[in-house]
C-alpha cells in the first residue's frame, strides 16, 4: 500500500514535468510567429506617443535618426533592452520588420 502511494506521487511528478516541457515548447513556437505590431504596441508605443505628437511621428519626423535597416535593428534591440522586454532575436526581427514596413521603408 505504502509503496503504491509513493509510486503514484512519482507518476504525478513525471506528468507535471511532461506538461511543463510541452508548454515550454508552445512558448518557443509562439515566439517563432512573433507579431511585431503587437510587441511594439505592448512595450514601445505609449512612451513614444507621450513624447511626440502621436505614436508614429517619432519614425516619420524629418530629423529621425535611423538611416538603414541595420541601424533600425540595432535601435530596436537597444530599446528592448532598455525597457527590459527580454525579446528573443526573432521578436527583435519582427518589430524591426514591422517598423520598416510601416514607416521607414528602407
Ligand atoms: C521611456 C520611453 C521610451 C520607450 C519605452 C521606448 N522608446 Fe524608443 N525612443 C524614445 C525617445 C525619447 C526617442 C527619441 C530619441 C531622440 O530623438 O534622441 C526614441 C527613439 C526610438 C527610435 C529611433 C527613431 C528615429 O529617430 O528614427 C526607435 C527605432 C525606437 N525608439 C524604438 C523603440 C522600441 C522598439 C521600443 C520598445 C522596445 C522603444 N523605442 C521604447 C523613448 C522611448
Amino acid at each position: 500500500m505504502c509503496h503504491n502511494i509513493v509510486y503514484h506521487r512519482v507518476i504525478a511528478v513525471v506528468m507535471v514535468m511532461i506538461l511543463g516541457a510541452v508548454s515550454a515548447a508552445t512558448v518557443t513556437y509562439a515566439a517563432g510567429g512573433a507579431n511585431g505590431e503587437a510587441l511594439h504596441k505592448a512595450h514601445c508605443q505609449d512612451c513614444h506617443a507621450s513624447r511626440f505628437k502621436d505614436a508614429s511621428s517619432i519614425y516619420t519626423r524629418p530629423e529621425r535618426q535611423v538611416k538603414s535597416v541595420d541601424q533600425l535593428r540595432a535601435r530596436v534591440e537597444f530599446c528592448s533592452q532598455q525597457v527590459n522586454a527580454q525579446w528573443f532575436d526573432d521578436e527583435v526581427n519582427a518589430v524591426t520588420t514591422w517598423l520598416n514596413h510601416q514607416f521607414y521603408k528602407f
